[in-house]
């Protein structure tokens, strides 16, 4: 091994592990993933995990009270966003091809720490947003239950129903999904694919079919005037940047529009997780950048299709917020279409939550295989080659909290948490550039480093347009990662531990 390619001097929180290491690290056969996913897979996986409660359930909410016809624009803006980082992330995906995502990628780049926090990030985004996709979906299945006249007892739907407490389909929903990750990860992107070509049929019916709904006295004015919302002045629901810089806070109006960009950007969220699967990827180098950026473009095309079809079919004030899709065809007098969209939309929602489920466990796993959580959890089982371990533990902790936990209060947490890791992303490349300006990069980011700071800038205008008790709930979760690893990964890292026997 050359001088360059040794561990950075490995001293304390700032020691990286090189990209061989990463690499290698993968080759232990005890520790080792199976191979076995092609673009197609990725790709497929890619719109499987993005296209979901975002667009489905977000888009009557934000179209309501934030930007009404604009949505697609904040649905543009959004894409904007996701795709500056997506072109961050297909370099690094393409340079470090192990497990882990955003998480791998930093310990590679720019050191233990940084890293730590961005799998502590990852975490958050992956366990809170299967948990509140979870609870999308058990929305949708409950209201095909009404339609054959079959309910829940109201204790049973969960806490943002009135009289519930523990949302039993959410819960058993993940416990199923938890199941088919611990058997194999070739069985779930079978099921994946047929699901992902429901969900898709289902958007394209909602686009081409309300083509012909569409009423044009809806789409005005297409940009709201700003109006103070009810109760006025400041206070921690308002976005970060109204408190910041000391605005009147309004709703609609230019304004509108981030603070729009900032919610339905969960319903780009999927596209990193790709990039957790680039050890299972036979050809990383190559797959990695046509899975990423092929979702998203696909996944952009249609949530501004469905924007302007949806606030066309039914005037923005009027939109439902818990199934605009399904809804806008029953107001339009087509309830055969709201079924076939709301079956739609409930399969669908499986597979988002199945793919958060499986990049949560991976990063989990590679910051066990690192010695920053226990190595207990980076075992794989004998026979199906997968994290089990994680994948379990993680399974039953999600399912209690997406029994017990309300979908709006997560969703912006997730939002946060995302944009967060986007920002070290793109901060990641362009250290590496710098670092390691050898490594062999099959994607590499055009425009080094004007388009990663520009990435930056946008990630961090869009945190800045979410409330600002999201950021304070974020602080709280990222000061324990801190002390978490301060009090253990610090110690037991196997990078700290080479460093100091000169053995790794
Ligand atoms: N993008 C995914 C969704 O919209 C997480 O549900």
């Amino acid at each position: 091994m050359s001088t360059d390619q040794q561990p950075r001097a490995n001293s304390g929180m700032f020691r990286t592990k090189t990209v061989e290491q990463s690499i290698r690290d993968t080759e232990e056969p005890e520790h080792a993933l199976k191979k076995s996913l092609s673009a197609w897979d990725l790709t497929v996986f890619g719109v499987g995990v993005i296209i979901g409660t975002g667009i489905f359930v977000l888009t009557g909410k934000v179209a309501k009270e934030n930007a009404g016809p604009a949505t697609a624009l904040a649905f543009v803006a959004a894409g904007i966003v996701c795709a500056l980082a997506a072109l961050c992330y297909a370099e690094f995906a393409s340079t470090v091809p192990v497990a882990g995502s955003a998480y791998t990628f930093a310990y590679a780049s720019i050191g233990e720490l940084p890293a730590w926090i961005i799998g502590w990030d990852l975490v958050l985004e992956f366990a809170l947003g299967t948990a509140v996709v979870a609870v999308g979906w058990s929305g949708y299945v409950r209201s095909l239950m009404d339609n054959v006249d079959w309910h829940l007892p109201a204790s049973l739907q969960g806490p943002d129903v009135a009289g519930g407490t523990f949302d039993i389909l959410a819960f058993l929903l993940v416990l199923v999904l938890t199941a088919i990750l611990v058997v194999g990860m070739k069985l779930s992107a079978r099921i994946t694919a047929i699901v992902v070509a429901i969900k898709v049929t289902v958007v394209m019916i909602v686009i081409i079919a309300g083509l012909f709904f569409i009423v044009g006295d809806n789409y005005k004015p297409f940009i709201p005037p700003a109006v103070t919302p009810e109760g006025g002045g400041s206070n921690w629901d308002s976005p970060m940047v109204q408190l910041i810089f000391g605005y009147e806070p309004t709703n609609f109006g230019v304004m509108g529009i981030f603070t729009a960009a900032s919610v339905v950007f969960f319903a780009f969220i999927g596209f990193d997780v790709v990039a957790t699967a680039a050890e299972e990827t036979k050809l990383p180098q190559r797959d990695m950048p046509r899975g990423i950026l092929g979702s998203l473009f696909i996944c952009t095309v249609l949530y501004v299709a469905v924007a302007l079809v949806v606030t066309g079919m039914q005037h923005y004030t009027e939109l439902s917020v818990s199934a605009p899709l399904a809804d806008a065809f029953k107001a339009v007098g087509h309830p055969f279409y709201a079924g076939v969209i709301s079956f739609g939309a409930a399969v669908g929602l499986t597979t988002v939550c199945l793919i958060l489920l499986l990049g949560q466990t991976r990063v989990f796993f590679a910051m066990s295989r690192d010695g920053l959580l226990p190595r207990f959890f980076s075992v794989t089982h004998p026979r199906f080659k997968t994290p089990y371990r994680p994948t379990i533990l993680l399974g039953v902790v999600i399912a209690i909290v997406s029994g017990f936990t309300s979908i709006n209060e997560l969703a912006t947490l997730v939002n946060i948490g995302t944009l967060f890791a986007f920002v070290m992303v793109a901060a990641g490349v362009i250290v590496l550039r710098r670092t390691r300006p050898d490594l062999h990069r099959a994607f590499r980011t055009p425009w080094v480093p004007a388009l990663p700071i520009i990435s930056i800038a946008a990630s961090l205008w869009l945190m800045l347009n979410l409330p600002g008790e999201t950021w304070f709930r974020f602080a709280v979760w990222m000061v324990i990662g801190v002390v978490v690893y301060f009090a253990y990964g610090r110690k037991h890292s196997r990078l700290g531990k080479a460093g100091q026997d000169a053995t790794y």
